[in-house]
C-alpha cells in the first residue's frame, strides 16, 4: 500500500487533517484501532472554539454542528454562594463558544471522509512505524486478519497521549514536559435539561463542580475527586447530593437531576513534548500534549496543529518548499505553551489542594472577585476561553 500521508489515529486531529489534506489534493489513509461504533460513542470533550468551529465551516463539515451545537456568549463563575457571569462575546468582538460533543464532531468527520471516497481502516492491530528518518517511512499493521504495510511520505502521529508514534521517536530526542494535579474530575452525562443556559464552573469549599450540557435534554457534569478515587464508591445518589452541595448558592438555586447515561474518572494532567516532530514524523493532538479539562482546550489544541501541518505539507507538495515543515514544531508549540498556560490558571484558581491553607484559599477567591470586577481581568479570561486567533 502507499499513500502521500500516513495518519496513525482517528481523533478530531487525524480526522480533521484527512480533511484538510483531501482539500489540497493530497491523499492521506488514516489508520484507527478501534472500531467505528467506539470511536463514535466515546464522550469526551464538548466545548469547541470560536476557530475551530469557523475551520469546521470553512471545510463544509458543520451542517449538523451549525443545526444542534448551542452557541454560548458567556459564562458562569461561582464562588462564596453566588454566581457571576463573564459575557466573553462582549469582551472578545462577539466570538463565542459553541458546546457540541466531541463524539458528534468525530461522527461527522468520519461520514464526510468515507462519503468522500477517504480512507480510514478501524480495528487495525499492532501498528509500528519504521524508517522515520528516510524519506519512504512505512507504518505497518495488521488488519483483517493480514499484515500490512503503508508506505508514505509523512507520518502523522494523530493517536492520543497512548499511542504508539511518541514512543517511536529514539530516546534522548525528546524533552518532556509535566505536572499532575492532586485530583481528577469524576464526569457524568445524564438525562436531565441543563439548570442553566450557560456553562457554570464553581469553586466550593467542598471542591470544584463544573455544569456544562449536551443539548436541551441532556446535562453533563464533573466533579473534582481524589485522582485515586474508585467509580464503586460514588452510586448515583451519592454524586448529585455532591453535585447540589457544591453548585448551593445564597438564593436557593437548583439542580435538575435524571437519569445517568455515563459516569466515569478522568486524571488531570500538563504534559508537552518538544520537539513534536522527529525525521518523517509529526505529532498532533494528545500524542505531544495534554492539557488540563478545566480550560476546555485538548480538542481545540488537537485541530490549531493540524491545521499548520496541513498548511505545511501544502506548501511542500505544491512548491518543494520545506521551511514550514522545518518550523512545525516551532509555530505549534507557541500556541501550546499558551493554552498550558491558561489551563493550569484556570485550574489552579478553580480547584481545592490537599496542601492548600486558609491563605491560599483567600488568594483564590480574591483572584476569581478580581476576575469577576475587572474589564481587563476578564477579558484576559475570555479572550483564552474562545481561542486567541493568533498566539
Ligand atoms: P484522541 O481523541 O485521543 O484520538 C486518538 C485516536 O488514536 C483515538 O481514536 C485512538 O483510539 C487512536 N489510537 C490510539 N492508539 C492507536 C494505535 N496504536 N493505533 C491506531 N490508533 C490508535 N478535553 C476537554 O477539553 N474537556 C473534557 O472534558 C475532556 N474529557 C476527556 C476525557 C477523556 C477520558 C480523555 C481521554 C480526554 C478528554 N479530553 C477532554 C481531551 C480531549 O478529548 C482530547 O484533547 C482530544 O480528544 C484530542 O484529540 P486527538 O485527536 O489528539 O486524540
Ligand atoms: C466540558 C468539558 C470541559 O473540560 C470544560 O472545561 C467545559 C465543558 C464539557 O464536557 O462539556
Amino acid at each position: 500500500m502507499r499513500t502521500q500521508v500516513g495518519i496513525v489515529g482517528a481523533g478530531p486531529a487525524g480526522l480533521v487533517l484527512a480533511h484538510l489534506l483531501a482539500r489540497a489534493g493530497i491523499d492521506s489513509v488514516v489508520l484507527e484501532n478501534r472500531s467505528r461504533g467506539y470511536i463514535e460513542q466515546r464522550v469526551r470533550a464538548g466545548v469547541l472554539e470560536q476557530t475551530t468551529v469557523d475551520l469546521l465551516r470553512e471545510n463544509g463539515l458543520a451542517q449538523r454542528l451549525d443545526r444542534e451545537g448551542m452557541v454560548h456568549h458567556g459564562l458562569e463563575l461561582r464562588f462564596a454562594g453566588r454566581g457571576h457571569r463573564i459575557p466573553l462575546s462582549e469582551l472578545t468582538g462577539g466570538r463565542a463558544i459553541t458546546v457540541y460533543g466531541q463524539q458528534e464532531v468525530v461522527k461527522d468527520l468520519v461520514r464526510a471522509r468515507l462519503e468522500a471516497g477517504g480512507e480510514i481502516l478501524f480495528e487495525v492491530d499492532d501498528v509500528t512505524l519504521h524508517d522515520l528518518d528516510s524519506e519512504r517511512p512505512a507504518i505497518r499493521f495488521r488488519h483483517g486478519g493480514g499484515d500490512h504495510e503503508l508506505r508514505c511520505d509523512v507520518v502523522a502521529g494523530c493517536d492520543g497521549f497512548h499511542g504508539v508514534s511518541r514512543p517511536s521517536i529514539p530516546a534522548g530526542v525528546l524533552t518532556a514536559y509535566e505536572r499532575e494535579y492532586p485530583f481528577a474530575w469524576l464526569g457524568i452525562l445524564a438525562e436531565a435539561p441543563p439548570s442553566s443556559e450557560e456553562l457554570i464552573y464553581c469553586s466550593s469549599e467542598r471542591g470544584f463542580a463544573l455544569h456544562s450540557m449536551r443539548s436541551p435534554k441532556v446535562t453533563r457534569l464533573y466533579l473534582q475527586v481524589d485522582p485515586a478515587e474508585d467509580l464503586a464508591n460514588w452510586p448515583d445518589e451519592r454524586i448529585w447530593e455532591e453535585l447540589r452541595a457544591r453548585f448551593a448558592t445564597d438564593d436557593g438555586w437548583t439542580l435538575a437531576d435524571g437519569p445517568l447515561l455515563e459516569k466515569g474518572i478522568t486524571p488531570l494532567r500538563s504534559f508537552v513534548v518538544e520537539p513534536m516532530q522527529y525525521g518523517r514524523l509529526y505529532l498532533a493532538g494528545d500524542a505531544a500534549h495534554i492539557v488540563p479539562a478545566t480550560g476546555a482546550k485538548g480538542l481545540n489544541l488537537a485541530v490549531a496543529d493540524v491545521r499548520i501541518l496541513a498548511e505545511a505539507l501544502e506548501a511542500w507538495y505544491r512548491t518543494g518548499r520545506t521551511d514550514l515543515l522545518d518550523g512545525y514544531s516551532a509555530a505549534c508549540l507557541r500556541r501550546v505553551w499558551r493554552v498550558q498556560q491558561f489551563s493550569w490558571w484556570m485550574t489552579s484558581m478553580l480547584h481545592l489542594f490537599d496542601d492548600q491553607g486558609a491563605f491560599d484559599r483567600r488568594l483564590q477567591l480574591s483572584q476569581l472577585a478580581y476576575v469577576c470586577s475587572s474589564k481587563a481581568a476578564a477579558t484576559s479570561l475570555a479572550e483564552n476561553y474562545v481561542g486567541l486567533p493568533y498566539v
